[in-house]
């Protein structure tokens, strides 16, 4: 009798396998989709494509310090003035859009291309997610602080990004060797 309920179990988990198996087929790209998932960020074998997406993503971030180097020249009164500020703060606001899933896929971490984002990025999506929202915060009141002209108003919200950028790269960005 112990016997019975055991057969069971396997021909029905047979018949459960075969639709699983041809939805496994049919949708094709979710299989190689659920791998990549499962190694979380680690990416031995980045598409041409990934490549790309990730040297697309570090020339935006590049502007981002381009901006920073702006905003370092009027810090020390090197030519560069609130207005210029402002306008930094617009490229800064405009890049931190860079922070989503479709620019940091999964599968593009350390490993993939030139790749420094640390795996960790995607186990902790949400406070990646956070520290990006932070930045954007603080460029949005750099760009308010700004518009008044007022050299004073600028430097706590451009101590805040500083402090956006580095805390994200502390977490998030593989230093370099
Ligand atoms: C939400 C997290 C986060 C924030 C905020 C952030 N970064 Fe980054 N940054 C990263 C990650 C992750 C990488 C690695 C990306 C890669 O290698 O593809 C990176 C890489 C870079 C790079 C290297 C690009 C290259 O050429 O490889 C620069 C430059 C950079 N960030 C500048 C900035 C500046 C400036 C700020 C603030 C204004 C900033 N980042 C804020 C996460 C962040």
């Amino acid at each position: 009798m112990a016997g019975w309920p055991r057969r069971s179990d396997r021909s029905s988990g047979r018949i459960g396998a075969v639709p699983v198996l041809a939805l496994a087929l049919a949708v094709g790209l979710a299989l190689p989709a659920a791998l990549a998932s499962a190694r979380a960020g680690e990416a031995p074998e980045a598409s041409p494509e990934t490549i790309r997406l990730i040297s697309h993503r570090q020339t935006e971030l590049r502007r981002m310090s381009a901006a920073m180097r702006v905003i370092g020249r009027f810090l020390k009164a090197e030519g560069a003035n609130v207005a210029d500020v402002g306008a930094a703060a617009e490229v800064i606001r405009a890049v931190s859009v860079v922070f989503t899933p479709a620019m940091f896929p999964e599968g593009s971490g350390v490993g993939a291309g030139r790749s420094a984002a640390r795996p960790e990025l995607w186990q902790e999506w949400d406070i990646f997610k956070e520290r990006a929202a932070t930045l954007q915060a603080a460029s949005t009141r750099l760009i308010a602080a700004a518009a008044t002209g007022n050299a004073e108003a600028v430097k706590a919200p451009i101590q805040d990004i500083a402090q956006a950028c580095g805390s994200c790269h502390e977490l998030y960005r593989r230093r370099q060797p």
